[in-house]
Protein backbone atom coordinates (compact mmCIF):
# COMPACT_ATOMS: atom_id res chain seq x y z
CA UNK A 1 0.00 0.00 0.00
CA UNK A 2 1.41 3.46 -1.22
CA UNK A 3 1.15 6.89 1.07
CA UNK A 4 1.31 9.82 -0.29
CA UNK A 5 4.59 12.21 1.52
CA UNK A 6 1.77 14.77 3.16
CA UNK A 7 -0.10 11.44 4.19
CA UNK A 8 2.82 10.33 6.24
CA UNK A 9 3.80 13.55 7.10
CA UNK A 10 0.22 14.29 8.96
CA UNK A 11 0.41 10.44 10.32
CA UNK A 12 3.57 11.33 11.79
CA UNK A 13 3.58 14.77 13.30
CA UNK A 14 -0.18 15.74 13.21
CA UNK A 15 -1.68 19.14 13.79
CA UNK A 16 -3.91 20.27 16.04
CA UNK A 17 -3.80 17.33 18.53
CA UNK A 18 -5.88 17.92 21.11
CA UNK A 19 -9.17 19.06 22.95
CA UNK A 20 -10.45 23.10 23.08
CA UNK A 21 -12.01 23.32 26.66
CA UNK A 22 -14.77 25.99 25.85
CA UNK A 23 -15.13 24.56 22.24
CA UNK A 24 -18.27 26.15 20.71
CA UNK A 25 -18.83 22.77 19.01
CA UNK A 26 -17.91 19.45 19.57
CA UNK A 27 -18.58 15.99 17.06
CA UNK A 28 -18.22 12.43 17.74
CA UNK A 29 -18.31 10.05 15.02
CA UNK A 30 -17.20 6.50 15.07
CA UNK A 31 -17.01 3.60 12.70
CA UNK A 32 -18.63 0.42 13.78
CA UNK A 33 -16.51 -1.92 11.08
CA UNK A 34 -13.10 -0.82 12.09
CA UNK A 35 -13.85 0.62 15.42
CA UNK A 36 -11.96 3.83 15.01
CA UNK A 37 -13.47 7.29 16.37
CA UNK A 38 -12.80 11.15 15.89
CA UNK A 39 -13.64 13.54 18.13
CA UNK A 40 -13.76 17.23 16.49
CA UNK A 41 -13.48 20.33 18.71
CA UNK A 42 -13.86 23.98 17.40
CA UNK A 43 -13.59 27.22 18.40
CA UNK A 44 -16.74 29.85 16.40
CA UNK A 45 -16.42 33.06 16.42
CA UNK A 46 -18.45 35.65 14.45
CA UNK A 47 -19.51 32.57 12.00
CA UNK A 48 -15.29 32.04 11.63
CA UNK A 49 -13.96 29.08 12.80
CA UNK A 50 -11.54 30.23 15.10
CA UNK A 51 -9.53 27.45 16.20
CA UNK A 52 -9.85 23.79 15.84
CA UNK A 53 -8.44 20.37 17.51
CA UNK A 54 -9.04 16.61 17.03
CA UNK A 55 -8.62 13.42 19.20
CA UNK A 56 -8.51 10.21 16.95
CA UNK A 57 -8.83 6.73 18.28
CA UNK A 58 -7.81 5.08 15.02
CA UNK A 59 -6.03 4.29 11.86
CA UNK A 60 -2.93 6.21 10.36
CA UNK A 61 -4.89 7.50 7.96
CA UNK A 62 -7.80 8.65 10.19
CA UNK A 63 -5.09 10.66 11.89
CA UNK A 64 -3.55 11.82 8.71
CA UNK A 65 -7.19 12.68 7.77
CA UNK A 66 -8.19 14.34 10.96
CA UNK A 67 -5.09 16.25 11.08
CA UNK A 68 -5.81 18.03 7.55
CA UNK A 69 -9.36 18.50 7.95
CA UNK A 70 -8.58 20.67 10.75
CA UNK A 71 -6.27 22.62 9.00
CA UNK A 72 -8.04 23.16 6.28
CA UNK A 73 -11.31 23.87 8.08
CA UNK A 74 -9.43 26.88 10.72
CA UNK A 75 -10.26 30.19 9.37
CA UNK A 76 -13.25 29.89 7.15
CA UNK A 77 -16.52 30.80 7.37
CA UNK A 78 -18.88 28.01 8.37
CA UNK A 79 -20.21 28.16 4.68
CA UNK A 80 -16.89 27.43 4.00
CA UNK A 81 -16.54 24.72 6.44
CA UNK A 82 -19.22 22.43 4.80
CA UNK A 83 -17.37 22.73 1.83
CA UNK A 84 -14.99 20.33 3.58
CA UNK A 85 -15.59 16.94 2.23
CA UNK A 86 -13.90 14.03 2.59
CA UNK A 87 -12.80 14.55 -1.14
CA UNK A 88 -11.30 17.97 -0.29
CA UNK A 89 -9.16 16.64 2.42
CA UNK A 90 -7.49 13.71 0.39
CA UNK A 91 -6.78 16.05 -2.93
CA UNK A 92 -5.17 17.80 0.41
CA UNK A 93 -3.18 14.93 1.25
CA UNK A 94 -2.08 14.09 -2.65
CA UNK A 95 -5.07 11.20 -2.15
CA UNK A 96 -5.53 7.85 -0.16
CA UNK A 97 -5.32 4.15 -1.19
CA UNK A 98 -8.73 3.05 -2.08
CA UNK A 99 -9.17 0.92 1.28
CA UNK A 100 -8.53 3.77 3.13
CA UNK A 101 -11.28 6.50 1.66
CA UNK A 102 -13.72 5.52 4.34
CA UNK A 103 -11.24 6.85 6.86
CA UNK A 104 -11.94 10.40 4.98
CA UNK A 105 -15.39 9.90 5.62
CA UNK A 106 -14.85 10.16 9.47
CA UNK A 107 -13.26 13.32 9.22
CA UNK A 108 -16.08 15.14 7.22
CA UNK A 109 -18.43 13.50 9.49
CA UNK A 110 -16.76 14.43 12.46
CA UNK A 111 -16.45 18.11 11.36
CA UNK A 112 -20.27 17.90 10.43
CA UNK A 113 -20.93 16.90 13.89
CA UNK A 114 -19.25 19.40 15.60
CA UNK A 115 -20.94 22.15 13.18
CA UNK A 116 -24.17 20.70 14.32
CA UNK A 117 -23.61 20.53 17.57
CA UNK A 118 -22.54 23.95 17.69
CA UNK A 119 -25.98 25.34 15.70
CA UNK A 120 -27.70 23.13 18.17
CA UNK A 121 -26.33 24.68 21.12
CA UNK A 122 -26.46 27.78 19.42
CA UNK A 123 -30.46 27.50 18.30
CA UNK A 124 -29.04 28.28 14.66
CA UNK A 125 -29.95 26.38 11.38
CA UNK A 126 -27.05 25.47 9.37
CA UNK A 127 -28.26 25.78 5.83
CA UNK A 128 -27.02 22.11 3.67
CA UNK A 129 -26.05 20.98 7.07
CA UNK A 130 -27.61 17.33 7.83
CA UNK A 131 -28.12 15.91 10.69
CA UNK A 132 -24.78 13.90 11.18
CA UNK A 133 -24.40 10.25 11.84
CA UNK A 134 -22.59 8.72 14.35
CA UNK A 135 -21.44 6.02 12.54
CA UNK A 136 -20.51 6.37 9.46
CA UNK A 137 -21.31 3.03 8.24
CA UNK A 138 -24.93 4.57 8.51
CA UNK A 139 -23.96 6.22 5.31
CA UNK A 140 -24.35 4.76 2.42
CA UNK A 141 -22.76 6.42 -0.36
CA UNK A 142 -19.12 5.57 1.44
CA UNK A 143 -17.20 2.87 -0.68
CA UNK A 144 -17.25 -0.05 1.77
CA UNK A 145 -13.90 -1.56 3.17
CA UNK A 146 -12.63 -4.04 0.89
FE1 LIG B 1 -11.03 2.89 10.46
FE2 LIG B 1 -9.31 4.05 8.92
S1 LIG B 1 -9.52 1.93 9.28
S2 LIG B 1 -10.91 4.95 10.00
Amino acid sequence: MQYSEKVMDHFMNPRNVGEIEDASGVGTVGNAKCGDIMKVYLKIEDNIVKDAKFKTFGCGAAVATSSMATELIKGKTIQEALKITNKVVMEALDGLPPIKVHCSCLAEEALHAALWDYAQKNGIVIEGLEQPVNDIGEREDIPEEE
